[in-house]
């Protein structure tokens, strides 16, 4: 169970230099993971690969934007997006994700890929922890998910008409 383990509140930074990388076959369990991708999280290669990716899930995701990346990734496009992530001693740390399907020859996807590099600290702290801060609540707030994840992809989707942008230009924008 990815949150079964008890978190410290301790934060990891990786360096800017560096990125973080994992790929996945098509039901997102782990095919791959670099040097870095272990060190950030804690985990020997032994311990990820042939997992689920949502083991590293950190409960102060909305479920949402995982929904969103999924519905993109799934019908071939790419996405980026702010995770946090949680590591194996409890531990946490941010990134902003690029993730992506892989294609064969046939243009089919037969997997995907990530690679994550450090956030822009004033767009995490300013827009992305009060944005994933509301729309957790709103998640919760109802009885079912399902409905929760409806409601607060509706609370995006309205913040970002008033904005008259879509989403990558939000990501880019902040
Ligand atoms: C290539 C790829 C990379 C992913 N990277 C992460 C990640 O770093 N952290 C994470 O929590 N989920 C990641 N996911 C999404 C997980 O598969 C999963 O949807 C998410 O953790 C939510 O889990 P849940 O549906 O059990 O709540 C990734 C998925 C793919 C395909």
């Amino acid at each position: 169970m990815p949150n079964a383990i008890r978190l410290t509140g301790i934060e990891k930074f990786f360096d800017e230099d560096s990125v973080i990388v994992t790929k996945t076959d098509q039901r997102g369990v782990i095919t791959y993971a670099n040097k870095t991708f272990l060190e950030v999280s804690e985990y020997f290669e032994k311990d990820v690969v042939g997992k689920p990716h949502n083991m590293i899930r950190h409960p102060d995701m909305p479920h949402c934007i995982f929904r969103k990346m999924w519905s993109r990734i799934k019908s071939g496009k790419e996405i980026f997006a702010y995770v946090v992530n949680r590591t194996k001693l409890g531990n946490h740390y941010w990134v902003l994700a690029h993730v992506t399907p892989s294609f064969n020859t046939e243009q089919q996807i037969v997997g995907f890929h990530s690679n994550r590099r450090v956030p822009d600290r004033t767009s995490l702290t300013e827009v992305i922890v009060p944005l994933y801060q509301k729309l957790s609540a709103l998640e919760r707030e109802v009885p079912d998910l399902d409905t929760g994840i409806t409601v607060a992809d509706s609370y995006l989707r309205k913040m970002l008409q008033e904005k008259g942008i879509g989403y990558d230009q939000f990501i880019f924008s902040i």
